[in-house]
């Protein structure tokens, strides 16, 4: 349980620095319970606070943990420098509470990306010790074999990677469509695995990390929707 005075509370909630979250309150943007508060001052408990800036309402949150289902064409990093950037998807409150993506996705690839403000939250996830699964959807250009499935799960030698890499589950969905599960998180693991089996990927959608489903989430692409603490422990689980 913490008490903060509301100037403090919208700069950590990512409205601004704290001069112009006093300007908000003072030209009296920001409501609790209904009512305007003018008082730059005035202290509330945090825990379970809501609130309301230009009329929109928000929940104090010391963290965020979001999932996005990520549409091609946005870039994951902080400085995108071809493309969107993804976090042009979310309010920009959260590019201001410093909400960063949990590892990467291509820019034209698809689906569940994790993205918080959390520093052990997104350490704990990219860690290689912790094995989190990760589902991908690929799609090719050549028709699949179980040659190629056989060669994905027995491990294949990466350019630069000393031990080959395999996937923990890989099966055929269709002619062209592939699941593959991996473990590791390297560099655009999914399309240099599937071109040194001698298969090109064509489109890669991520649908599952851990136990958290993308379908679950009900998402349309672009969408967003905070984690809750169950669906984050989804994620940790295999
Ligand atoms: N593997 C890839 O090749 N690309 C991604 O974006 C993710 C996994």
């Amino acid at each position: 349980m913490s008490k903060l005075p509301l100037d403090r509370i919208l700069q950590s909630q990512g409205f601004g620095t704290r001069k112009w979250c006093r300007e908000l309150i003072e030209d009296g943007e920001v409501s609790i319970g209904g009512e305007t508060v003018g008082d730059t001052r005035s202290t509330f408990e945090t825990d379970g606070l809501e609130f309301s800036v230009y009329g929109e309402p928000w929940q104090y949150r010391e963290h965020v943990y979001i999932a996005l289902n990520k549409p091609a064409d946005y870039e994951c990093s902080r400085k995108p420098s071809h493309h969107p950037g993804v976090l042009s998807l979310l309010p920009e409150q959260f590019a201001l509470r410093d909400v960063q993506p949990v590892g990467r996705l291509d820019h034209d690839t698809t689906g569940l990306l994790l993205m918080s403000d959390d520093g052990s939250f997104i350490h704990a996830q990219s860690s290689p010790k912790r094995h989190i699964p990760k589902v991908y959807v690929a799609t090719t250009h050549e028709p699949l074999t179980p040659r190629l499935v056989e060669q994905l799960l027995n491990g294949v030698k990466l350019h630069d990677e000393p031990a080959p890499l395999a996937a923990v589950v890989c099966r055929m969905l269709d002619t062209h469509q592939l699941e593959i599960v991996l473990e590791q998180g390297k560099y655009h693991q999914v399309k240099r695995m599937l071109a040194a089996a001698g298969n090109h990927c064509v489109a890669l959608r991520r649908t599952e990390i851990g136990g958290l489903k993308l379908d679950a989430l009900d998402l349309p692409e672009g969408a967003w929707c905070y984690l809750d603490e169950a669906q984050r422990a989804l994620l940790a689980q295999s």
